[in-house]
């Protein structure tokens, strides 16, 4: 107990004294200009269709789609991009990038409905949990629909379902890439990949074609390199029999944006530790990054791990699932400030029920007052309307001042932000397309 409670103590001390690098000022800097320059536009907009509001900026989703295919056409043979509708399930998101030949990658039925009504012809459908009803509608539609399935008694749920349908439906197996703690829900363990296979042998009615494996939040590719070189040993080994049944392998989504991760001290390791303890309420002055890889160079280092620990036992088209790449950078939150209660504090009309959770307490994002445009970060409390103290939108702004009736932009809220938007006292914003 004494050892348990001393090496805790030593843990305490090694993160409480790690250093999160800062955000550069100077990047800080040109990123605030960037969308300052672009404050005329967003003005006229806004002159329609008043805060608080999204703006969807279709010019630059094309952009990220053109730059995400660019760069893994140039490493990968044979390579199909799903969008992870999770991500942003705004319906105007899946159509364009249905327009930039990218399929759709579903994980409800909810989401599944909406790929068929934009007419989608090709699907992946994947995650835990898929009810019966939900599978008959990806069987109803299995010409454009491949399930990517989750367990064993899935693929039986899948089978039965589609041969009472009389239909033959495309799939693939998601492996499990961590057999520990909250992430052994998803797939199967990898282990198991033969017996799933001679399994699926025996259900006339599932066309098992595929591998797919997915990790999150990688602001490098040092996760998906090393389940490709796991499963570069299985293939070569023990699944060795079945490894030219493979059409497809799905390395799934998790690329962080070029940006990195931007934090609120708050945010940081040694940050959580304080707020667990009751300590540090401070915001600071200063913002942090954790630094993340640029898309052509988790092409590049995707490419050479695929080639060759995956190339060396089968030949197969690679399918990616990227969500937060893509939407990202391409929408923005538009609100007003209502209130001024102190030189220091400002309510502003909308809250955070906007974006779904308690984004700004942890992560930081520039808040520009374009109104008052300076090239200058003032501390002052940005709080929502809503009747929760955790309501942050940040602990300071960009501008000369900030004043009722002045127009607040927050820039790249276009991930995990939207799709969590909540019915929760004010309404949700609605969305803007350009
Ligand atoms: C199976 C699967 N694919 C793709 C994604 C998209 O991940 P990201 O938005 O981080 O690219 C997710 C996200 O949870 C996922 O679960």
């Amino acid at each position: 107990m004494a050892t348990e409670d001393s090496d805790l103590q030593n843990d305490l001390q090694s993160i409480l004294q790690q250093k999160t690098p800062l955000l550069p000022m100077a990047e800080l800097r040109s990123f605030v200009e960037h969308y300052f320059s672009c404050r005329e536009k967003y003005l006229r907009i806004l002159e329609k269709y008043p805060p608080p509001v999204y703006i969807l900026e279709s010019d630059v989703l094309k952009e990220k789609v053109r730059q995400f295919q660019e760069a893994f056409k140039r490493v990968l043979p044979e390579v199909s991009f799903y969008y992870a509708v999770k991500s942003n399930n705004n319906p105007e998101v899946a159509r364009i990038l249905l327009q930039w030949n990218f399929g759709l990658d579903v994980s409800s039925g909810l989401e599944l409905k909406m790929a068929l009504n934009l007419n989608a012809d090709d699907i992946v459908f994947s995650g835990p949990g898929k009810t019966d009803l939900e599978l008959t509608l990806a069987t109803l539609h299995a010409e454009q629909v491949t399930v990517l399935i989750d367990s064993f008694s899935e693929l039986h749920r899948l089978e039965a379902i589609a041969a009472s349908r009389n239909k033959r439906v495309r799939a693939g197996v998601r492996l499990t890439t961590n057999p520990n703690g909250l992430w052994r829900k998803f797939g199967i363990l990898p282990h198991t990949l033969p017996a799933f296979w001679k399994e699926a042998g025996q259900c006339p009615h599932v066309m098992l074609q595929g591998l797919q494996f997915h990790t999150s939040w990688n602001l490098s590719p040092e996760a998906q390199i090393d389940f490709i070189k796991r499963l570069g040993k299985l293939l070569a080994k023990e699944f060795n029999p079945f490894r030219k049944e493979i059409v497809f392998i799905d390395v799934g989504g998790g690329y962080w944006p070029p940006q990195g991760e931007w934090l609120q001290a708050a945010g940081t390791p040694a940050g959580r530790i304080r707020r667990a303890l009751g300590k540090g309420a401070d915001p600071g002055a200063n913002h942090y990054r954790f630094p993340a890889t640029p898309i052509e160079s988790f092409a590049d280092q995707l490419g050479v791990a695929i080639e060759e620990h995956l190339f060396k036992s089968v030949s197969c088209r690679i399918c990616l699932e990227p969500g937060r790449w893509i939407c990202n950078d391409v929408m923005h939150l538009f609100i007003s400030v209502i209130d001024k209660k102190a030189p220091d504090l400002v309510i502003t009309d909308a809250g955070t029920n906007a974006i779904g959770w308690e984004r700004f307490e942890t992560d930081y994002f520039p808040i520009l007052n374009l109104t008052r445009p300076i090239l200058k970060e003032r501390a002052c409390h940005i709080l929502g309307s809503l009747c929760t103290p955790h309501d942050v939108w940040g602990y300071s702004y960009w501008g000369e001042d900030i004043r009722p009736g002045d127009i607040l932009m927050v820039p790249m809220q276009g991930a995990y932000t939207y799709s969590l938007r909540q019915n929760f006292i004010k309404p949700v914003p609605p969305v803007i397309i350009k």
